[in-house]
């Protein structure tokens, strides 16, 4: 009975103390001037307040930064002085402002200083720009980050960052959660050079993890390309929801000339699209691509498509469906597609409907993405906040797998934004914490084969009309 014999060595590692992975848990904040760095507000949405509020205000950033990874995110946070109470504008007023401006990009909301004091560590964040006390803070919905370090003003501010615990920390009673569970994402990544006992530290993990992220967390995709594709544009490339091809991930791609076939279905942002990007070797079609289709459609236009390089499929729905298709007659060497995060890691999620009954079922997940995309030989090499750039390239080390993975827990499940954050430090029981919030994390500290029935159930329950590939 050789599977009962005692391993001599097993108590060592039960008693291995996870350092690395109680520093993922650590977040830093501060207030800083925003008047001291006009360029830093206009990559938040701009600052704008109603002339009423404006003169019992002052204007400053929240940043949030992420020791380990060294990032920050940063918004605007607005104090509002007591002199606005004696003017006749209540606390209960500001309670329902949500909108520091005229337009959507505004959005923000107000936090009380009883509300703040709640967290003692929060309170003396907001105090040091505030020594006679304040009322409150408005703060913005939108937020700003920038890769590959926190920008030096932001960190170089005479106010230290206090450190805080992760707002997510709560719903993870156990230690140790991410080491276990990068552990487990390996088992599932299918590299040859896994197995159970390489590498085993979960310590080890988490350091070798966020140390290779930076090469592959990037701040956009589209800068991505100088390295990918020093030399010539592709030949050619299809993208499918290409918009008015301005901003798409392969726009560099673009603008040093490439052709191809490029396709949305909005008759308006086409017409744009063919006023600017026309070219003889360019084929732009007002068109819905459908997975069904997409075999005639790459015969109707195949002299735009020959040797096709370069894939991008962005449509909000059956992206899956679709670059599964495209990659049944091509063989291009990079494709980018957008990653949604409607399920984490390792289950596999891609919806399989034109309809999502608006809920934001659409397009495929991460876990999704790196099992099509490996059976075609094509690996993810750049990672931002949206799309992913996967590519003809080397399999994976383990070290590579963990980096991707640190990136993917940076950009999609460590991510809350600073109003996130706000909401979640002020808030005293779990129960307030949103039940998504909630639910996810549950789902990503399990093993997932004890909760994939759950999940199903719990998709079904909630739309039984949108159809989705779910899978681990
Ligand atoms: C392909 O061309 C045929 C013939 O012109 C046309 O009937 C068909 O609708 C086209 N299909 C697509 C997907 O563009
Ligand atoms: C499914 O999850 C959502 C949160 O994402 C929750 O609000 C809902 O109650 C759950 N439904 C079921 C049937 O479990």
């Amino acid at each position: 009975m050789l599977w009962a014999e005692r391993l001599p060595w097993l108590p060592l590692l039960v008693t291995v103390h996870c350092f690395a992975d109680e520093q993922l848990w650590e977040l830093h904040a501060k207030l800083v001037d925003a008047q001291d760095y006009p360029k830093l507000t206009e990559k938040v949405y701009p600052y704008l307040i109603t002339p009423s509020l404006r003169a019992f205000s002052a204007h400053f950033f929240l940043v949030l930064r992420e020791p380990h990874f060294n990032t920050c995110r940063w918004t605007n946070a607005i104090r509002i002085t007591e002199d606005i109470v004696e003017l006749g504008f209540s606390i209960d007023m500001l309670r329902t402002v949500n909108r520091c401006g005229p337009g959507f990009d505004h959005l923000c909301k107000f936090y009380d200083e009883p509300l703040i004091r709640r967290s003692p560590k929060l309170d003396a964040v907001f105090r040091s720009k505030a020594p006679n006390g304040y009322v409150g803070f408005l703060i913005g919905r939108y937020w700003a980050e920038e890769e590959p370090l926190c920008p030096h003003q932001l960190q170089s501010d005479e106010d230290p960052f206090i450190v805080m615990q992760h707002p997510f920390r709560r719903l993870h009673p156990k230690p140790d959660v991410w080491g276990e569970w990068l552990s487990r994402s390996l088992q599932y990544a299918g590299l040859d050079e896994w197995n159970p006992g390489n590498p085993g530290n979960p310590d080890e993990i988490v350091k070798m993890a966020v140390q290779a992220a930076p090469d592959v967390c990037i701040h956009s995709v589209q800068d991505a390309w100088s390295a990918l594709w020093p030399q010539a544009p592709p030949k050619s490339m299809i993208v499918l929801g290409c918009s008015d091809m301005n901003h798409d991930p392969t726009s560099p791609l673009l603008e040093k000339g490439a052709g191809g076939l490029f396709i949305d279905v909005s008759s308006k942002l086409i017409e744009n699209a063919q006023r600017k990007w026309s070219a003889p070797h360019r084929m732009i079609l007002n068109i819905k691509a459908q997975p069904h289709n997409i075999a005639e459609l790459l015969k109707n236009y195949s002299s735009y498509v020959e040797d096709v390089e370069v894939l991008q499929v962005d449509v909000d729905t059956m992206d899956g469906r679709l670059v599964e298709e495209l990659l049944a007659h091509t063989k291009p060497r990079a494709v980018v597609v957008e990653v949604r995060d409607s399920l984490p890691f390792p289950f596999r999620y891609a919806c399989l409907t034109h309809d999502t009954k608006h809920l934001p079922w659409g397009g495929a997940n991460f876990a999704f993405w790196l099992h099509l995309l490996r059976r075609h030989g094509l690996h993810l090499v750049r990672m931002d906040l949206r799309d992913a750039v996967f590519a003809r390239t080397e399999a994976p080390t383990i070290r590579t797998f963990l980096g991707a993975m640190a990136c993917y827990l940076r950009k999609f499940v460590l991510v809350p934004t600073p109003l996130q954050a706000m909401e979640l430090w002020t808030r005293k029981t779990l129960r307030e914490i949103d039940r998504k919030t909630v639910l996810r994390h549950h789902w990503i500290a399990s093993h997932p084969p004890d909760v994939i029935e759950e999940i199903w159930r719990n998709m079904t329950t909630t739309s039984p009309d949108v159809r989705f590939h779910l899978d681990v």
